[in-house]
């Protein structure tokens, strides 16, 4: 198990356990994370799983797909660190993982 914490805009954090190999987006849905809808089920074509993850934290994360990219150009408001969370399965070197909801995600 690893920790994650997702942040409201509001700065409200949530701390949740998640067990390594699970996919980010789908531990955000069960753990009732406001924000992440998740509409697609993780099949990149919705953006609903929008997050911002903080500089300190990328080098821990996998690279982007090029369906990815595609579908982050298409989110309202993207950062230079946004991030679809359907795409991160969770590995040990994400324990402590931060990752912000956007506004446009409320
Ligand atoms: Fe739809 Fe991630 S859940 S793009």
């Amino acid at each position: 198990m690893i920790t994650v914490t997702f942040v409201q805009p509001d700065d409200r954090r949530t701390l949740v356990n998640a067990p390594l190999g699970a996919n980010l987006m789908e531990v955000a849905v069960a753990n009732g994370i406001d924000g992440i809808l998740a509409d697609c089920g993780g099949n990149l074509v919705c953006g609903t799983c929008h997050v911002v993850v903080p500089a300190r934290f990328q080098a821990v994360l996998p690279a982007q797909s090029e369906m990815e990219r595609d579908m982050l150009e298409c989110v309202p408001d993207p950062q230079p660190n946004t991030r679809l969370c359907c795409q991160i399965t969770l590995e040990a070197a994400h324990d402590g993982l931060e990752l912000h909801v956007p506004l446009t995600q409320r």
